[in-house]
């Protein structure tokens, strides 16, 4: 569909990472034409992001109908994405989904019935899939530099305070209302480095996925530190190792290793070091938003459209069924700050040995292991 006109676009969620897209969205001024902003709670109207002349509803539905938006922005809880979606599509929107999805793949199929249906598009917000280096990488791939690729790799080390447990009512929690949550660090937090790494081994489906998941705060029900491995169907093993209690910080490191050489890349910032390169280079990053206008006006492909979401839609609905992880003993944790930090001891080097070797927790040499 070829498209001049000015896209109309409307946001659902106003809040939490709805902030990030308010911002997005105001800073584009007369480019867009914010036409509607929706969310269940009080929406705050502040000099940093002013509500403006942009309507404002507490029913998706009224805002659609009202609005007649050309894309819709879901910024909600996953278990809210389904029927938002669904709304959005058949009113004639097309949709930046937030990650996840969905949390399942029977929804998965349900959506993408949706979009097949209506003929509408679906962006996911998977933004580090705008990411140039990617490019750079598989450039590198088919100029032979890596050889074949055998594995890929991602390390994760980051903290967080016990209000981040606080700052939702789904924080920490496995269930709310009957439906599984997608929180925790390998579903929330962290969902990039999965998606990142099995978009960086080929898109391909996955065999079985090893799973080790701790938790190292009695009062939350998910993981703050987990492990992942399995071999996709290109033969490519992947291994992702994060936590939320590493004493130092590994920003987001994927080891991708081929029979002739292994290339960094460091999936929150775009750096990425290629074989024979002794300093990582700095790329850039395709907002995908402006991707999904592109899309509407050019045809130009989209960089996280559904269909890249599916094989990490599988790999969540594993996470999201597995049992409460198992509860870290005391003696290997430390709590530090006024808001409560919790680090694992040796979590920081145990993720990256994981990525770098794939291994599992269990199979490196640790006291919590
Ligand atoms: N892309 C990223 O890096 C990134 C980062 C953070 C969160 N997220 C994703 O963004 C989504 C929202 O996460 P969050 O942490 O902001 O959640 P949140 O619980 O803070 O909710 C966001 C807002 O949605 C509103 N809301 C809830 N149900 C609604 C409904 N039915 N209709 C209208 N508004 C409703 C809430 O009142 C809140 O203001 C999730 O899918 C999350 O995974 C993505």
């Amino acid at each position: 569909m070829t498209e001049t006109i000015t896209p109309r676009i409307a946001l659902v969620g106003a809040g939490g990472y709805g902030l990030h897209h308010r911002e997005n969205l105001l800073a584009r001024g007369r480019d867009i034409d914010f036409v509607g902003i929706c969310d269940t709670a009080d929406i705050p109207d502040t000099d940093r992001l002013p509500l403006g002349e942009t309507p404002v509803f507490a029913d998706y539905r009224a805002m659609l109908e009202a609005t007649a938006p050309h894309i819709v922005i879901i910024a909600t809880p996953p278990p809210t994405h389904l029927p938002i979606a669904t709304a959005a599509m058949r009113a004639g929107a097309d949709v930046y989904l937030e990650k996840p999805p969905v949390t399942d793949l029977a929804e998965y199929a349900e959506l993408y019935q949706v979009m097949t249906d209506t003929g509408r598009n679906v962006q996911v917000g998977f933004q580090a899939l705008g990411s140039h280096a990617i490019d750079a990488l598989r450039d590198a791939v088919e100029s032979g530099l890596l050889g074949d690729i055998e594995t890929v790799g991602v390390a994760g080390s980051w903290q967080r305070p016990d209000s981040y447990y606080r700052r939702s009512p789904w924080a920490g929690k496995r269930e709310l209302d009957g439906a599984l949550i997608a929180d925790g660090a390998l579903a929330n937090p962290f969902a990039h480095a999965s998606q990142q790494a099995i978009a960086l081994a080929g898109d391909w489906p996955l065999g079985p996925v090893e799973l080790e998941r701790l938790r190292t705060r009695a009062g939350i029900e998910v993981d703050d530190t987990a492990v992942w491995r399995a071999v996709n169907k290109n033969g490519v093993r992947i291994t992702v190792a994060v936590t939320l209690c590493g004493e130092r910080r590994v920003e987001g490191d994927i080891y991708i290793k081929g029979t002739a050489g292994e290339a960094w890349l460091e999936y929150t910032t775009d750096r990425l070091r290629l074989p024979g390169e002794t300093e990582p280079r700095q790329y850039g990053r395709t907002d995908l938003l402006d991707n999904l206008i592109t899309h509407r006006r050019e045809g130009k492909g989209l960089l996280s459209g559904l269909r890249r979401s599916k094989t990490f839609t599988g790999l969540l609905e594993q996470v999201l069924n597995d049992s409460v992880p198992r509860l870290v003993a005391d003696e290997h944790l430390q709590r530090v700050d006024e808001d409560p930090v919790t680090i694992l001891k040796g979590a920081d080097q145990a993720v990256v040995d994981a990525a770098r070797d794939g291994r599992l927790f269990s199979e490196l040499d640790l006291p919590w292991g």
